[in-house]
């Protein structure tokens, strides 16, 4: 019988991505996330907005134009139908009591299915503000280590008695390239990506001889709606933009204009704003997920997504000292 699989944050970006993919290669599929009835068509506009090869259309990198869809035509094709068979439970991963009575229910729901219960656990759920270390409220920085960390945790811990009940499942978790490297105005962000790496490499170790299977998968930037949710968290007049108009979303920097930070966050913001449309579709990470799935002897960690990134990144990382990377970020950035 095909494996059950429970993703996290379904709704929007890879999650919503893992979750066609996966459905589509067979498997049965339960997505969550805060929303109790998510509107499919809502859905199907993002994931089409997601995967469209976006170029840039003006010299300043302000407008796009819609390219190719990266999606194989047998997904565009069957999306509407795919959508229908998503799963969707409502579980705001910040909630003890939610994730508990949740991945009871989808358990038993999976064993009715296949005779066994959730084979897999993808944490995907994640959220971050636009903001300086010193400006972020200490409620919003326990509110980022809530969903990104401990969301990640309660989950964990809410799975596991019924994949050691079993002896065998398998959980992955998804990290970030912030959480190798901080990024401007997003140390929140990074500094739970980064508790997110150690926490996954501890249980890979704890509950491989349980036969539990752990692995952490980085993707690079991954073209989703992020940044306008990012947006929208830090700041509510940030409102309903269109994520592909560039230019209205670069001019609502959401960050608080009394910040002693608010001239340098500018630039940042509309680097990242430039940066993440044109970085690979959530498809690219999807596919990564099923190799993993389907791998015997999954590795601790997996990389996807843009190989420049990536591979500039590890190089950074392994041979350039943090006092030299340090100083050469910020003017990436256009600090
Ligand atoms: N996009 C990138 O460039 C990138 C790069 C590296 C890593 N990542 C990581 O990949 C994951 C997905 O990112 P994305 O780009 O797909 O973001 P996204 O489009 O903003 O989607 C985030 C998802 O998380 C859900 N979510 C947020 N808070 C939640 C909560 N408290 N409980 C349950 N669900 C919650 C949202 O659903 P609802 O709002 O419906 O609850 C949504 O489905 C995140 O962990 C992110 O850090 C992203």
């Amino acid at each position: 019988m095909a494996k059950a699989i429970v993703i996290t944050g379904a709704t929007s970006g890879l999650g919503l991505s893992h979750a066609v993919y996966l459905l589509s290669k067979g498997y049965t599929v339960f997505g969550t996330s805060r929303k109790k009835n998510p509107d499919l068509k809502e859905l199907k506009k993002i994931y089409l907005r997601d995967h469209t090869k976006w170029k840039f259309s003006n010299k300043e990198k302000t407008e796009v134009k819609a390219g190719r869809t990266l999606a194989p035509k047998k997904i565009i094709d069957n999306l509407d139908d795919l959508l229908e068979k998503i799963q969707f439970y409502k579980m705001d991963v910040t909630s003890d009591k939610e994730v508990n009575d949740t991945i009871k229910e989808i358990n038993e729901k999976a064993k009715a299915v296949n005779g066994r219960g959730i084979d897999v656990l993808i944490n995907n759920a994640g959220i971050s503000f636009y903001e300086s270390a010193e400006g972020l409220s200490m409620e919003n920085w326990q509110k980022t280590f809530d969903t990104n960390f401990f969301g990640v945790l309660r989950t964990v811990k809410a799975v596991l008695p019924f994949m050691k009940e079993r002896g065998e499942g398998q959980i992955i978790n998804t990290g970030s390239l912030g959480g190798l490297i901080a990024i401007p105005f997003q140390s929140h962000y990074c500094a739970s990506k980064a508790a997110i790496k150690l926490l996954t490499e501890g249980l890979h170790v704890e509950l491989r001889q349980l036969n539990i299977k752990v692995s952490s998968l980085t993707p690079s930037d991954v073209n989703t709606n992020f940044n306008k949710n990012t947006g929208k968290l830090t700041n509510g007049t940030f409102g309903e933009l269109d994520s592909i108009n560039l230019k209205e979303m670069i001019d609502n920097n959401p960050m608080d204009k009394k910040s002693a930070h608010f001239k340098k966050s500018e630039q940042v913001w509309s680097v990242i704003i430039k940066n993440l449309i044109v970085m690979p579709p959530p498809i690219a990470i999807s596919r990564k997920v099923t190799r993993i799935i389907k791998a015997r002897k999954p590795k601790l960690n997996y990389y996807a997504g843009d190989l420049l990134q990536q591979f500039l990144l590890l190089i950074v990382r392994r041979f350039v000292t943090e006092n030299i990377t340090y100083f050469i970020l910020p003017k990436y950035y256009g600090m």
